[in-house]
């Protein structure tokens, strides 16, 4: 997939003090910091799959960029020990969480008029269909029957493309792993053990379809060795997500 992108509105999008990017780093901090991780990940693997990283990084940074509307109530912006989720009824919290996207697309259409649709698409999908389960999983059975789970589902498309699926395996695995090292849960030891198992949950939820097995592979070689570097060790991979495509 190509996605064609003017040298303006490309030099304009990766300019990171350009005037959107200010304002989300000021309104939305947590959330900025994610997306540049995001953006240099998807950079890295990119380099490896041969594929447009200005596009991979374009993706990155601006993903999330919905999130500079009702910033607190994303976890990565939030003060400690103050969740406001804590404090509303389920179905409002979800609504508001799986409203970034929406927030983002409108953000992106309306202040870079210029932007590729095809980059929208992919932005659009970074969640794919899958159900909220920082919000679900804590709902008890009761509340599961009470419910209707389409409430705490994304409502929209898996990845169709290489590029959407490294938007969503970086940004799963990102977020994934700050968050379990802020609980002490993730270290050198078990860091690959968890980035595989992300990939095998995405590839499980039929989220990533698309992937073939050697991009899976690079992929999967990237996350590892970048995310392993922090901990000054290099490890090899043992990517097995059952995944159909052999190419
Ligand atoms: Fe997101
Ligand atoms: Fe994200």
């Amino acid at each position: 997939m190509e996605i064609k992108l003017t040298k303006e509105t490309g030099d304009m999008l990766l300019d990171i003090e350009n005037p959107l990017l200010l304002t989300y780093k000021e309104k939305a901090p947590g959330s900025f910091k994610h997306s540049e991780e995001v953006a240099t990940v998807c950079d890295k693997i990119g380099r490896e799959l041969k594929l447009d990283t200005n596009i991979l990084r374009i993706l990155g940074l601006y993903h999330d960029i919905g999130k500079i509307w009702y910033p607190e109530y994303y976890c990565e912006n939030q003060p400690k020990n103050m969740n406001i989720h804590d404090t509303l009824n389920p179905v409002i919290s979800a609504h508001y969480i799986i409203s970034h996207i929406a927030n983002s697309i409108a953000i992106l259409t309306t202040q870079v008029p210029d932007i590729p649709i095809e980059i929208v698409r992919c932005i659009s999908m970074h969640h794919g269909n899958r159900i909220l389960k920082s919000i679900y999983n804590k709902l008890n059975d009761e509340e599961k029957q009470q419910y209707d789970i389409t409430k705490f589902k994304y409502p929209y498309n898996a990845p169709d493309n290489i590029y959407a699926i490294v938007l969503m395996v970086s940004d799963s695995v990102e977020a994934t792993l700050k968050g379990l090292r802020a609980a002490g849960k993730a270290d050198e030891n078990n860091i690959n053990e968890i980035i595989t198992n992300i990939i095998t949950d995405l590839t499980k939820e039929e989220q990533i379809e698309e992937l073939t097995y050697k991009q899976g592979r690079i992929i999967t070689e990237v996350l590892i060795s970048e995310y392993n570097a922090v901990n000054h060790k290099r490890v090899t991979t043992n990517y097995e997500p059952s995944v159909t495509n052999s190419n």
